[in-house]
C-alpha cells in the first residue's frame, strides 16, 4: 500500500527482445512493493534504428547519438505518463534507474566494452528526477562481464528460504541466479544462452510475427535431434561461468549457419521446435551442472508466458517451476524493478555487482548519476 512516507524509485528496462519499454514505480521501505508498472510500445522506426545499430554499419556515431536522444525522450515520456496517472509527488521519487538499450555487448573483446544508450542527462532534464544509467561499465572496468547484474536484487528478494532456488529470467537471453539455502555458499549466476531471441527471429522471418504466442508453433512439431545436437555443440554452452552473451552472438545468422551445417533438409516448423528445445535444454543443462541442489525454479521474464518452453523446462529438469508472481512480483517487471533497486544502491554508494557472478576483481558501485536540475525542486 502507498504510505505517505514511502520513497519511490523508478526502474526502466528495454531489453534485447525490443518488445517494449517496461517501467515500474517501486518502494523498498519494508519489502519490495511494485506500486505501479506499465509496458510502453517502441515505435517501429526506433526499433529499426536500434536493430541497425546492433551490427556494424555506416555513420554509426551520428546515428547512435540521435538514437541516444530519441530513446531518452521515449523513456522520459513513458515515465512521465506513469507518474501522472498515479498522481505521485515527484519529489518523493528518489531516482530513476534506466538500464538503457544495449546496442553492443563485447565483454570478451581485447579492450572489453558494453554500450547501453538512452541519454541520462536528457531523461533527468525531461522528468526533473535524478537519473542513474550506464550500470554495466564499472563492472567491466573491474574486469567483469558487466552482466548479469540482477543477481544481487534476486538475492535480496528470493534468498530467505530453506529452499535452494534458481531464479530464471527468460528475456532475449536467459540468465540464472543460483541461491543456495546454505548462506555460506556464494551466490552465483550467468547467462545460459538464448532466451526468446532465436524463437522470435525465426518466426519473424518465416511468418512475419514478433513472437510465437504461447509457443503454439514450436509445440506443433517434434524437434530434430541432429540439429539440436549440432546447436548444443556451440562453444558458448560448454564455456564455464562467468559468462554473458547477447544478440551479436545468438541471432538469425547463427541459426542459418547451424541449418547449413546440418546437410539435410529440415522444415521451418521443425526448426522452431528445435530452437525451443535448445533454449530449454541449455537452461536445464546449466542448472543441472551448476545448481544440482536446486529445490525450485522461480521464473520471470517474457518467456514465462511461453507455455511450450516452460513445459519443456519442467519436463527436462523435473523441477518445481513457479512464477515470481507467487512472491508478489509480476514476472514481466522483475528486471525493471531490479534497475529501480540498483539505482537505490548507486545513490547509497553500495556496491551491487557480485564478483563471483560477473568475474570482476572487486565489488563496485555501479552506474553514472545525472542529478535532477536544482531549478526543478
Ligand atoms: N504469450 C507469450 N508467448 C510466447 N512468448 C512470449 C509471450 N509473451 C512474451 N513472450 C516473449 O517474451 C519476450 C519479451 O521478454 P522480455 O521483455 O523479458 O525480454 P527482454 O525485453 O529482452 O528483456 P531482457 O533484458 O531480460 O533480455 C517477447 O519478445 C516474446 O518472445
Ligand atoms: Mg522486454
Amino acid at each position: 500500500m502507498q504510505n505517505s512516507d514511502n520513497k519511490y524509485y523508478i526502474g526502466v528496462m528495454s531489453g534485447t527482445s525490443l518488445d517494449a519499454i517496461d517501467v515500474t514505480i517501486t518502494s523498498f521501505d519494508d519489502s519490495v512493493e511494485i506500486v505501479s508498472s506499465k509496458s510502453f510500445d517502441i515505435p517501429l522506426p526506433i526499433r529499426q534504428s536500434i536493430e541497425s545499430l546492433c551490427s556494424p554499419g555506416d555513420n554509426e556515431i551520428h546515428r547512435m547519438s540521435e538514437l541516444d536522444n530519441q530513446l531518452a525522450q521515449l523513456f522520459a515520456s513513458s515515465i512521465n505518463s506513469l507518474i501522472d496517472s498515479l498522481k505521485i509527488d515527484r519529489r518523493r521519487i528518489q531516482a530513476i534507474g534506466s538500464h538503457g538499450q544495449t546496442i553492443r555487448h563485447m565483454p570478451n573483446n581485447k579492450l572489453p566494452y558494453t554500450l547501453q544508450i538512452g541519454n541520462g542527462a536528457l531523461i533527468s532534464k525531461l522528468t526533473g528526477i535524478t537519473t542513474v544509467t550506464d550500470f554495466r561499465r564499472a563492472d567491466i572496468a573491474a574486469g567483469g562481464q558487466g552482466a548479469p547484474l540482477v543477481p544481487a536484487f534476486h538475492s535480496s528478494i528470493f534468498s530467505k528460504s530453506t529452499k535452494s532456488r534458481v531464479i530464471l529470467n527468460i528475456g532475449g537471453m536467459a540468465n540464472i541466479t543460483i541461491l543456495n539455502n546454505q548462506p555460506s555458499v556464494a551466490i552465483s549466476g550467468f547467462d545460459t544462452g538464448p532466451g526468446n531471441i532465436l524463437l522470435n527471429e525465426w518466426i519473424l522471418l518465416q511468418q512475419n510475427l514478433n513472437y510465437d504466442k504461447d509457443g503454439a508453433w514450436s509445440a506443433s512439431q517434434n524437434y530434430d535431434e541432429y540439429l539440436l545436437e549440432l546447436m548444443l555443440q556451440d562453444s558458448y554452452f560448454q564455456l564455464p561461468p562467468p559468462k554473458s552473451t547477447g544478440r551479436e552472438y545468438f541471432n538469425l545468422s547463427w541459426v542459418k549457419n547451424c541449418i547449413a551445417s546440418l546437410n539435410k533438409p529440415v522444415s521451418v516448423s521443425i526448426v522452431q521446435s528445435t530452437l525451443c528445445e535448445l533454449t530449454a535444454r541449455s537452461i536445464c543443462d546449466a542448472i543441472s551442472k551448476y545448481a544440482h541442489k536446486t529445490d525450485e525454479v522461480v521464473l520471470c521474464g517474457g518467456g514465462a508466458h511461453n507455455k511450450d518452453l516452460v513445459s519443456r523446462i519442467k519436463t527436462i529438469s523435473g523441477l518445481n517451476v513457479i512464477s515470481s508472481a507467487e512472491f508478489g512480483i509480476d514476472p514481466d517487471f522483475v528486471e525493471a524493478a531490479a534497475f529501480a533497486w540498483l539505482s537505490k544502491q548507486t545513490l547509497e554508494e553500495i556496491p551491487a555487482n557480485i564478483p563471483g557472478v560477473t568475474g570482476a576483481d572487486q565489488p563496485v558501485v555501479l552506474g553514472a548519476i545525472y542529478p535532477r536540475s536544482l531549478r526543478d525542486t
